[in-house]
């Protein structure tokens, strides 16, 4: 498949699109900007527990995947806006794996995972869906995606559709079968706010882009 790093429709479309700092990823592998189109009133100060219970009654509302991210990702940025100590609640990378995870909120029974990932550059990920819908806010460093999707008639052969480095300030929503491949770039741990809905395992994968196999993980 064609590049479209180096096309120069999509160079257009970054440089029309510079000042975006919400994301939308879908099942096919595009990434897309996103500029709600709606004012929405949150309580002051926005903290996490408001943001919760928001959260909980966006998911009461029976979205579809990409309905359901354009009503959260707001709510995101105005939690990251309002809740400053989000910004440095999270533990160095292990040296080992070169990563870390923090939960920052958890109940039994509780479908969602809120945490703070930080990771240090020089890693990859293994190419990967959630088989969940998942927002990533970029609270420090910088970090590429590449983006694929799956061939129509091999699920498990995968073509790839676009790469692309977000930063500070940049919220990006995937749906559920939405793949990707993240690497941290630069000098720094690239630090993210991750929220993850209740996944289908079976329906989660690890993919093989040279084998073109899959296994759950
Ligand atoms: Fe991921």
């Amino acid at each position: 498949m064609e590049d479209k790093v180096l096309n120069t429709d999509y160079r257009k479309f970054l440089h029309d699109n510079q000042f975006c700092e919400n994301w939308l990823v879908n099942n096919q592998g595009e990434c897309q900007p996103y500029f709600p189109n709606f004012e929405q009133e949150f309580a002051e100060p926005y903290r996490l527990y408001r943001f919760l219970t928001d959260l909980e009654n966006i998911l009461g509302m029976d979205l579809n995947d990409q309905d359901r991210l354009n009503a959260i990702i707001p709510a995101v940025r105005q939690l990251l806006t309002s809740a400053d100590w989000l910004h440095t609640n999270y533990a160095q990378p292990n040296s080992q794996t070169g990563w870390s995870i923090t939960s920052i909120y958890e109940e039994p029974n509780y479908p969602i995972t809120v945490q703070t990932v930080a990771w240090n550059p020089n890693n990859v990920s293994p190419v990967h869906n959630h088989a969940s819908w998942g927002i990533v806010a970029i609270i420090s460093g910088e970090e590429k995606n590449t983006f694929w999707q799956r061939s129509p008639d091999n699920p498990f052969k995968l073509e790839k559709t676009e790469e692309k480095v977000f930063a500070a300030g940049d919220i990006v929503g995937f749906t559920s079968d939405a793949i990707h491949c993240v690497e941290p770039l630069g000098q720094e741990p690239c630090v993210t706010f991750n929220l993850y809905g209740e996944a289908d395992y079976a329906q989660r994968y690890e993919f093989d882009t040279i084998r073109h196999t899959a296994k759950n993980f």
